[in-house]
């Protein structure tokens, strides 16, 4: 079994903003200064209980923005993720209830995997581009550049510990097609709403990508 490939949905930096909402307000201008700094990418995670709501939210009214769910790790998230409007999905794990429901949604799916088991479990389960996670705590870019040569049809979107100063080196390993992280949302500034900021950390962020 395959799922759709989440690649061809990137239509600029290959960068995903992993963002923690609590109120759909927020969640729309927020994704409005990350559109407006360059990331269109926006994996809002179901850490909140008005996460499906927030991307929801941004679904409707920031057309810009492709927005997806992270963070299912329940079977039942996968249909409630679909339905608030996800484009894309993201676990930090995998199991088998957890693949079955994501080929059910029939949306792109990035299994989380640490290891080159776990890549492995996951490709068997047709996913051949997967969430490398926590990525600076399994290893970062000697990692990923050590499971090349074991994957070879296998691609990596690492998240989980990166921040601006890694950005270069990490996208220019040939088996990773996008990196993300929280790193461009701050919690503080959130809560704020300096949402100049947000814009501003996008728009640096994006000034990396080649
Ligand atoms: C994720 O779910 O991808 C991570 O929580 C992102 O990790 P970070 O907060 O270290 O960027």
């Amino acid at each position: 079994m395959t799922t759709p490939l989440f690649e061809p949905l990137i239509t600029g930096p290959r960068i995903v903003p992993v963002l923690v909402l609590d109120q759909p307000e927020d969640a729309v201008s927020l994704a409005r200064a990350l559109v407006a700094g360059g990331l269109r990418m926006l994996e809002v995670t179901l850490r909140t209980e008005a996460a499906l709501a927030c991307a929801e939210a941004i679904a409707a009214k920031v057309p810009e923005a492709v927005v997806g769910l992270g963070t299912l790790t329940r079977p039942e998230h996968f249909a409630q993720a679909r339905d608030a409007g996800a484009r894309f999905l993201v676990s930090p794990g995998l199991t088998d209830k957890l693949a079955q429901a994501a080929h059910d949604t029939g949306l792109p799916y990035l299994p989380g995997i640490a290891t080159v088991s776990e890549a492995l479990i996951a490709r068997e389960h047709g996913f051949l581009e997967q969430k490398f996670f926590p990525a600076m705590l399994s290893g970062g870019a000697p990692a990923l550049k050590g499971m090349a040569p074991l994957l070879q049809d296998v691609r990596f979107c690492p998240t989980g510990g990166i921040r601006a100063e890694m950005v270069t080196e990490i996208l220019a390993l040939p088996n990773v097609f996008a990196l993300g992280g929280t790193w461009l949302t701050p919690a503080d500034a959130v809560r704020e709403k300096r949402w100049d900021e947000i814009e501003r950390l996008a728009r640096e962020a994006t000034a990396l990508v080649p």
